[in-house]
């Protein structure tokens, strides 16, 4: 069965016209950023009800400020230090063999570090900074940025400064309009997806002969609708996950299976 899967994923990618990358928390944990829904996954830890919206962690601030330092702490620290994979590096060659475009829900910019192109981060970046009211992109991080941040809030978390001497650190060391114009540009539970991220994506997945979805559960929408669009309009979706996916499903590592596909399907 999966001898088959391979075989239709092969040859779908060789006779592919245009291709659509989707790319969740997977792709990624193989240069160390956990996921969100595996165990030890983020939402395992931090339960998303008080993480996972403005207001939540608006309330979790106030209230428990600690412990919000310690969720910045585990969201930036994995992003700061990671480098793109082999799976990075695979989706980046196939954008060397044909038009593709990756769609990914994740916020960490190694699709990008890995060379990819045409990358549209539906789920915003970590390593920007928005202005609410236009949208526009005011600030853009080095990951040495947002190392920096990390060793701050660690010595908050660790006891070794206060509270105020963090607010002071990171006053300076992530440049947001503290009136509240400028914030992370993050998409949190309840909010609209990034634009024009998500059209340009619908419109990728339209135009598409291949769907290639890498390492997500498919648990969070509109982003779970594009595997499925994708299959209506009569592209051939692959599957890579080490869990299992329904169709045309490679079982593995990202970071393994990827490359494999690749030198299957172009020789190099
Ligand atoms: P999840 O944590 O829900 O799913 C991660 C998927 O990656 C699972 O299917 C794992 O089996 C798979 N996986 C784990 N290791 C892998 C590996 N080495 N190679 C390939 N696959 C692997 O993460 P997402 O589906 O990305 O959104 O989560 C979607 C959204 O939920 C995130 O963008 C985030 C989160 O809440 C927002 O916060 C808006």
């Amino acid at each position: 069965m999966d001898t088959d899967h391979r075989i239709i994923a092969v040859l779908a990618l060789r006779n592919a016209h245009r291709v659509v990358i989707f790319t969740g928390a997977g792709v990624s944990a193989e240069s160390g950023i956990p996921t969100f829904r595996d165990a030890g996954g983020f939402w395992t830890r931090f339960p998303p009800e008080k993480f996972a919206t403005w207001d939540g962690l608006l309330r979790t601030a106030l209230t428990h400020p600690r412990l919000l330092a310690e969720f910045v702490l585990n969201v930036i620290e994995p992003v700061a230090q990671a480098h793109f994979n082999a799976a990075h590096a695979a989706i980046s060659q196939i954008g060397r063999h044909l038009p593709t475009t990756v769609v990914t829900q994740n916020i960490d910019g190694l699709h990008q570090a890995a060379g990819s192109a045409d990358v549209l981060e539906i789920h915003g970046s970590l390593l920007e900074v928005i202005d609410v009211g236009s949208g526009d992109i005011v600030h853009r991080f080095q990951r040495e940025e947002l190392t920096a941040m990390a060793t701050s809030l660690r010595r908050y978390v660790a006891g070794e400064q206060s509270l105020l001497s963090l607010l002071m650190q990171m006053r300076r060391q992530y440049p947001l309009d503290w009136r509240g114009r400028h914030r992370p540009n993050l998409v949190l539970f309840g909010d609209a997806l990034g634009e024009p991220a998500w059209s340009r994506a619908c419109t990728a997945v339209e135009d598409c002969d291949v769907l290639i979805s890498v390492g997500t559960s498919g648990a969070v929408y509109p982003a779970a609708l594009l595997p499925a669009r994708a299959t209506n309009q009569g592209a051939t979706v692959i599957s890579i996950d080490p869990q299992p996916v329904a169709g045309c499903w490679l079982q593995g590592a990202a970071g393994e299976v990827l490359p494999a596909l690749v030198l299957d399907a172009f020789g190099h």
